[in-house]
């Protein structure tokens, strides 16, 4: 009886430390659940195609790796933001507390970005930023948990100013969505072209996403700048280049832009895009082994070309998996995990690149053309360019 009575109170010992783990060693216990991954992106409205570009770029990351993350099974939870602001903090609290993903992969706007850098930060959860270049999110809230693989707002145009003024353009006219991409985004451009000697003339706007280009085309007519630059993107940047070539601007007054205006849209856009000049980190175009094979197997998996939203999709699986891999699925020995992502090199379809300190990538930015439905790089408008990371306590 005695021993009886033992064997069932050391049984009950067994289970009660195995259903707590303590019998378990981490990486065990680790490697037996699947990793719950959150895509927080928009799947309706004007960025719509931009959030499946992100997920299919990710997805084929990770299939690369026979579907596993460190050698895990992996879960998905979708959330369509909707790139709304007022909802974002309510759509990844549904992410983080009722599906409690280990990771969260969003998102496209920089608004609803920022409502999840908030819930990030409460929470402690993994924010792995796939676009949205709100610059706060590696500046001034920049956190051990929070790493982006695309850009912040201002890195593409800090490139475009002096091309601008290389190319014999004074006095400019700007127009963007009023939100903080558009902004910061201005901002870039202003440093850049201001100090190459340029003049802006005007700074124009309209909240996003409208798309009721007409008096401010009309505006830029009137003043009769020697080039316009712009941030759109999405739909709303098919309308814009459109609608420039309707109002009779186009071949008059040379338009250029934050790259994102010509992502994604060559298609739906057709003539009305060719010869445009952006700046961005990534071109159709790049002539290199490793973009080549990538985008023969995007094509092959989805039946679509690539653009940069694929790209960095695929850049944010290529680091999770780096990471995973580093601490072989065991995702919870975070001091590891974040090291392996930080000083990650990325071998990218747009080049390698690296994480600053404040977890932003260091990459070359391309002077691009829009010719034949396709961005073609015409050379490196900055070469290696690191964000500044000002404000931000890592540094
Ligand atoms: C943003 O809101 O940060 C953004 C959206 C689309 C393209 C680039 C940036």
């Amino acid at each position: 009886m005695t021993s009886r009575r033992l064997v069932l109170t050391q049984s009950a010992a067994l289970i009660g430390a195995t259903s707590t783990g303590l019998l378990l060693p981490a990486i065990a216990r680790a490697q037996g659940n699947k990793v719950r991954v959150g895509l927080m992106l928009p799947y309706t409205g004007t960025y719509a195609q931009l959030g499946v570009a992100i997920e299919n770029g990710f997805r084929m990351a990770i299939d690369e790796q026979g579907g596993k993350l460190g050698g895990r099974e992996i879960e998905y939870f979708k959330v369509d933001d909707e790139s709304d602001p007022s909802k974002a903090i309510e759509n990844a609290n549904k992410l983080v507390q009722r599906d409690k993903v280990d990771v969260l992969v969003g998102t496209v706007h920089s608004g609803v970005q920022m409502g999840i850098q908030k819930v990030a930060r409460e929470s402690g959860v993994l924010s792995l930023i796939p676009n949205a270049g709100v610059e706060a999110a590696t500046r001034a809230l920049c956190a051990p948990n929070v790493f982006r693989t695309s850009f912040t707002n201002s890195q593409p145009t800090l490139a475009l100013g002096k091309v601008l003024m290389d190319r014999g353009h004074k006095k400019a006219v700007w127009i963007t969505w009023k939100y903080a991409a558009g902004d910061e985004a201005f901002g870039g451009f202003k440093e850049s072209y201001t100090k190459a000697g340029g003049t802006i003339v005007k700074e124009l706007g309209l909240p996003f996403p409208n798309v009721e280009f007409q008096a401010l085309l009309t505006e830029i007519a009137a003043l009769k700048p020697d080039a316009v630059a712009c941030f759109f993107a999405g739909g709303g940047a098919v309308k814009f280049m459109k609608d420039y070539a309707a109002a009779g601007l186009k071949g008059k007054i040379p338009l250029y832009g934050s790259g994102f205006l010509t992502e994604g849209v060559l298609d739906a856009a057709g003539p009305a895009a060719d010869g445009i000049m952006t700046t961005l980190h990534y071109s159709d175009s790049l002539n290199t082994p490793r973009n080549h094979s990538f985008r023969l197997a995007y094509a092959k998996a989805f039946r679509s070309q690539p653009d940069v939203y694929a790209v960095q999709g695929y850049d944010t699986g290529l680091l999770l998996v780096h990471g995973a891999n580093a601490v072989k699925g065991d995702l919870a020995s975070k001091p590891a995990f974040y090291k392996a992502m930080e000083t990650a090199t990325i071998d990218s379809p747009r080049g390698k690149w690296t994480m600053s300190k404040a977890h932003n990538p260091v990459q070359d930015i391309y002077l691009r053309v829009v010719e034949n439905r396709e961005n073609k790089v015409l050379g490196v408008a900055a070469k290696a360019l690191s964000d500044s990371g000002a404000g931000c306590k890592m540094v």
